[in-house]
């Protein structure tokens, strides 16, 4: 790409970035001048599945219970839904939340989240108590105040295949015994939730049903065959991972059964020992879904069903979630005092200043590595949606958009339907240790027409403006244009309750010479870019 521009065109766009970065607000002096462009290729555009802009929400710390639940806050209506979380929710345009876990899902047996009589009980998994006020009908209510499809993932650790059927018949079936439950319930209409996932990271040692290759592939069939008896129309998932040796043999088993794959990655591991790493140690990892992406499609390509079946990327997030000493496999005993003190450990996770322009940066980097994969990739469920290291905290009198919340709520409002096919040159680096990846990255998005675009440029870089050329097609784009910029007034800036607007995006006029912006240190840009055409 760079070989197409003449010497002297070069010096013409260093000189004007020169200017522009001179008669930029707010802009840091460039000290290096990075030759990124990105080539859109107009006539190579394809709609996206807006579910990649989706959530999970488990039963861990306090996501459900006082987070998006909290019956008599004075914050809640009368179904005990927190309003201003759900408005909130609705600003990300979530399409699809996947509950009620996550590991805790293996432990879960549904039947005690139901009915009038609620039991409260000992979770094998966490080392909680559940009040289980909040069940299966609540969630369905809670996803159609926010907007969202409810997926739910069942339980394949102490759980079993028949218990998965009766699952899916208390909430899509016309007749039968849980049916009529339901209806007793105050629910006559069958709820018709599409997506369901057989189990959690069955792969793991962690899990209740921490399984084998050998036995996993034929437990999914058996629970699918099961479930689909009720439904033929669910869209069905199962516990992957991106290693061959594990999902090779589950697709053989039971491929024919699936629509979905579904795989996990928080990319710096703090379970056990909570850090916070310097922004340079975590944006540089900010390619490694990308090569998590590669990994899973070679799988679905190997198998035969690469185009059947697609990707649910349904927990992600930069930070794992800290929760030293487990999951466990037994209830706590109360007087374990040991397993007490790690349990308010968990606590690690609401410290503000871990959430920085990191973790926006990185979210976006996600985002446009399954936004460019949108033929393997249907959806994609932040971990969690709120609290824990959700994009939004939420406290007992009110609540805090975190970075990230920004960074999914740019993506979802302000991009067009299509992704089109691109080519980036960036020369330059952003180095940590022995990790070095691109300073810039970029996507397209256009509608219809292909004459509206919305363009994101992310600057990974700490603190050095950026230049980069963006072309559409033959089209360099000149003049001002609108866009949206989150930066952010220092790499580490995070929001909390005392300041919760220190990082929020900003609207202006950005100037386009010649297909050239300049784009701010540690900044997501997404600029509006109208072609006039005949
Ligand atoms: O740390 C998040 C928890 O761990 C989720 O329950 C589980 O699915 C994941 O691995």
């Amino acid at each position: 790409m760079t070989e197409k521009f003449s010497s002297a065109g070069c010096i013409g766009i260093f000189l004007m970035s020169i200017f522009l970065w001179s008669s930029c607000k707010n802009q840091q002096k460039p000290t290096a001048y990075n030759k990124a462009v990105i080539d859109i290729d107009d006539n190579n555009v394809k709609p996206y599945n807006p579910s990649v802009f989706s959530g999970f929400i488990e039963h861990f710390q306090d996501q459900v219970y006082g987070g998006i639940y909290d019956p008599g806050s004075p914050l809640s209506d009368e179904n005990g839904f927190r309003r201003d979380v759900a408005e909130a929710i609705r600003e990300l345009k979530i399409k699809v939340v996947r509950w009620p876990g996550g590991c805790f899902a293996s432990g879960y047996h549904w039947k005690d989240g139901v009915g009038k009589v609620r039991k409260p009980v000992p979770d094998p998994v966490w080392g909680i108590t559940d009040p289980n006020t909040f069940g299966t009908d609540e969630f369905v209510k809670w996803c159609r105040l926010v907007g969202c499809e409810p997926y739910i993932c069942t339980n394949a650790g102490n759980g079993t295949p028949q218990e998965m059927k009766e699952w899916v018949e208390y909430c899509n079936g016309q007749s039968g015994q849980y049916a009529t439950e339901r209806k007793a319930n105050g629910n006559p209409m069958p709820y018709n939730i599409r997506y369901w996932s057989v189990g959690n990271e069955n792969w793991g040692d962690h899990e209740i049903g921490a399984s084998t290759p050998e036995k996993w592939g034929p437990l999914v069939r058996e629970s699918a065959d099961l479930m689909l008896t009720v439904d033929s129309t669910l869209i069905l998932a199962a516990a992957a991972t991106s290693d061959k040796d594990w999902t090779l043999p589950l697709l053989k088993a039971a491929g024919e059964k699936l629509k979905l794959i579904a795989v996990h990655g928080y990319w710096l591991p703090l379970w056990g020992k909570n850090e916070i790493p310097v922004y340079a140690d975590c944006i540089t990892r900010s390619e490694e879904p990308q090569k998590v992406l590669n990994e899973v499609i070679d799988i679905l390509k190997t198998s035969g069903y690469r185009g059947k079946i697609k990707i649910a990327f349904d927990e992600w997030n930069l930070r794992g979630w800290h929760h030293q000493g487990f999951p466990r496999k037994e209830p706590v005993n109360p007087s374990d005092t040991a397993a007490i003190r790690l349990i308010k450990k968990r606590d690690i996770n609401k410290i503000p200043c871990q959430y920085t322009m990191s973790d926006a940066l990185f979210s976006a980097s996600f985002l446009n590595a399954c936004l460019r994969q949108s033929d393997d990739v249907e959806m994609t469920n932040i971990a969690p949606l709120v609290n824990t290291r959700g994009p939004l905290f939420v406290y007992p009198k009110g609540i805090v958009k975190r970075t990230t919340f920004h960074t999914l709520a740019m993506y979802a409002n302000l991009l067009e339907s299509n992704i089109a096919s691109t080519s980036m040159t960036t020369p330059d680096s952003v180095r940590y240790e022995k990790r070095a990846i691109p300073v810039v990255d970029a996507i397209a998005a256009t509608d219809n027409t292909k004459k509206n675009w919305s363009v994101v440029l992310i600057n990974r870089h700490q603190e050095k403006a950026t230049t980069c050329t963006v072309k559409i097609g033959e089209w360099l784009p000149d003049g001002k244009f609108d866009a949206t910029v989150l930066q952010g007034d220092s790499p580490d800036a995070y929001n909390d309750i005392d300041n919760p607007d220190r990082v929020k995006p900003q609207n202006v006029s950005i100037l386009i010479k010649n297909g050239v912006v300049v784009l701010p240190p540690h900044s997501v840009n997404i600029i509006k870019l109208a072609i006039k055409r005949n």
